[in-house]
């Protein structure tokens, strides 16, 4: 099947490649650019770049290089043509094919017709309205977040047929269900629906709240392709540029949670699926920049079980932030319903760290003080090597015990200890060191700063010393002579002052640039000399 190539400019032109890499590899916006660490190769630190603008991705690591099918093509292995027609699929573009070929494309219009009617429908629903209303939901938030009604399966069939919808298409975009019998019916029902949007604005599913007593309270779209719930945020693409502006991603769990944190003006509010936060929504989280994240779940066991959950992902992925503790046994919603917006604005400003939090919970929880520790040793091997240092620390303070039983030093948290402390024997292995070199060269491959448990700064700096001994034996690089040395002083000044030149002409009163001249020709004639301003 042949994809006409207008087809494949037009999908190039609407897809941010940004979107497509996002959703793949955590990237984090630098400068113009995004960089991530390269999925094509092993890599600590990140060199793989990604360039909205040119619609290109390039590793400085390792070479890899393309344009987005070309990303698709070689980390999902796929050929050209299904590569190009699973980003048409994700980003609801219709491609067009070379005479006699079919499009594979999901057919979006079934959740297109039935928001259209759920919208109607709750107009024209009592029950529904008035429901609404007793959830406090305003007519500005119903309109923005496109809250509607599902009736009954009937009117639903009927809607689609008079649409022109087959019902195949409709049972493949999950709103149409098959029951034992093969009799098609309306999977929504007699429920509150909201839209759940993909990252990229398209419509993908339904998330139903029953206004009866249906035991299922919500019901969601199906997993597939199309929509996977652990890729899934609901409100993010209301929400994204809001968070980005504000550097800070409210996280909730329920849809009505999400919604009203909105309506009292957090419109930096997003919520999972019914899921726990899964490792598949980071991509999406560390796209948005250098954001904090505030945790905001209900306030009860499962609540607390899945804030325990998302701290040590988040913790350990090196994001920021913390979980939000609200008091009195209910959820955002119910909190901004009954007019505390205020305690939920404080609870958002002061969240507790997810390292405390995760802590916190382990000393709360655990059986001895035996098992406390092993958690917390595991936990803080997740995080990078800074930011364990600085939890260690706290850790040790909790259980009372010793910080080097967790590999670390505490010393971003005790500069009590790095200042006052003195190990005798670590600095005399110092100084030795640092007074001879032979002994040095000797004895470095044995050495390495973590050995080191007082005095690891200053460990760092013999190791500099020794980079520099490095080029102080280097045949190659030859000593200047006294003339030498003051011509070389004098270029690098010369240098820096033609910088700091066109620095003025911009910020510069006119004595300053016309002095500044001066000694730079003075320079120029050899007079090593200063500029004073
Ligand atoms: P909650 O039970 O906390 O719902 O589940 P809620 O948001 O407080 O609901 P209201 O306020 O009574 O309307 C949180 C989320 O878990 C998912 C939904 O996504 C819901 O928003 N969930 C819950 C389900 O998928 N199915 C359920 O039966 C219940
Ligand atoms: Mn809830």
């Amino acid at each position: 099947m042949m994809i006409k190539s207008d087809s494949i400019a037009l999908l190039k032109s609407r897809i941010d490649i940004v979107d497509v890499i996002g959703s793949y590899v955590e990237l984090k916006r630098s400068g113009a650019n995004f960089m991530g660490r390269c999925p094509f190769h092993e890599e600590r630190s990140p060199s793989f770049s990604v360039s909205s603008s040119r619609g290109a991705y390039h590793c400085f690591g390792c070479g890899a290089s393309g344009d987005v099918i070309g990303f698709v093509v070689a980390y999902e292995h796929l050929s050209f043509s299904d590569a190009v027609e699973k980003l048409a699929d994700t980003f609801n573009i219709a491609l067009e094919y070379e005479a006699g070929a079919v499009s594979r494309r999901k057919d979006y219009r079934p959740l297109e017709a039935l928001k259209r009617l759920f919208l109607a429908e709750l107009g024209r629903n009592e029950q529904a309205s008035e429901y609404l209303k007793t959830r406090a939901l305003s007519e500005a938030m119903i309109e923005r977040f496109e809250i509607g009604y599902a009736p009954e399966s009937g009117a639903q069939l009927a809607y689609l047929s008079r649409e022109q919808i087959p019902i195949a298409a409709a049972t493949e975009a999950g709103v149409v269900a098959t029951d034992e019998t093969g009799r098609s019916y309306a999977r929504f029902t007699k429920r509150i629906t909201f839209p759940i949007y993909s990252p990229q604005g398209v419509l993908v599913g339904f998330g139903g709240r029953t206004i009866g007593n249906h035991p299922a309270k919500y019901i969601n779209s199906p997993q597939s392709p199309f929509f996977d719930k652990s890729r899934l945020l609901f409100a993010y693409h209301v929400a994204k540029d809001v968070i980005v502006k504000r550097k800070q991603a409210i996280v909730c769990e329920g849809y009505m949670d999400a919604v009203m944190l909105h309506q009292a003006g957090l419109n930096n509010a997003i919520a999972t699926l019914g899921t726990a936060l899964t490792e598949h929504h980071l991509p999406l989280l560390k796209r948005l920049g250098e954001i904090r994240i505030v945790l905001s779940y209900d306030n009860d066991q499962a609540g607390i079980d899945a804030a325990q959950k998302a701290s040590r992902l988040l913790a350990s992925h090196g994001f920021e932030g913390g979980v939000a503790e609200i008091l009195g046994g209910k959820d955002p919603a119910e909190l901004i319903a009954a007019g505390a917006t205020k305690q939920l604005e404080l609870a958002y400003e002061n969240p507790r760290p997810f390292g405390r939090y995760v802590i916190d919970t382990i000393v709360s929880k655990a059986v001895s003080k035996d098992a406390a520790f092993k958690d917390i040793s595991s936990f803080l091997n997740t995080l990078s090597p800074f930011a364990k240092e600085s939890e260690a620390g706290y850790a040790a303070a909790q259980l009372g015990t010793d910080v080097r039983r967790f590999g670390a030093f505490g010393k971003v948290n005790n500069a009590v200890q790095r200042g006052s402390k003195r190990d005798y024997a670590e600095l005399a292995l110092i100084k030795t060191l640092f007074l001879n070199s032979a002994l040095r060269e000797s004895l470095i491959d044995y050495l390495w700063r973590d050995l080191f448990v007082v005095h690891i700064d200053l460990y760092d700096q013999i190791c500099e010393e020794a980079a520099l001994y490095e080029v102080l034996n280097d045949g190659e690089i030859k000593e200047l002579s006294a003339d030498e040395a003051r011509d070389s002083v004098r270029k690098l000044l010369f240098g820096f002052y033609t910088r700091e030149l066109g620095r003025l002409r911009h910020e510069g009163t006119t004595t300053a640039i016309r002095e500044l001249q001066k000694v730079i020709a003075r320079l120029k004639n050899g007079e090593l000399c200063l500029f004073t301003a």
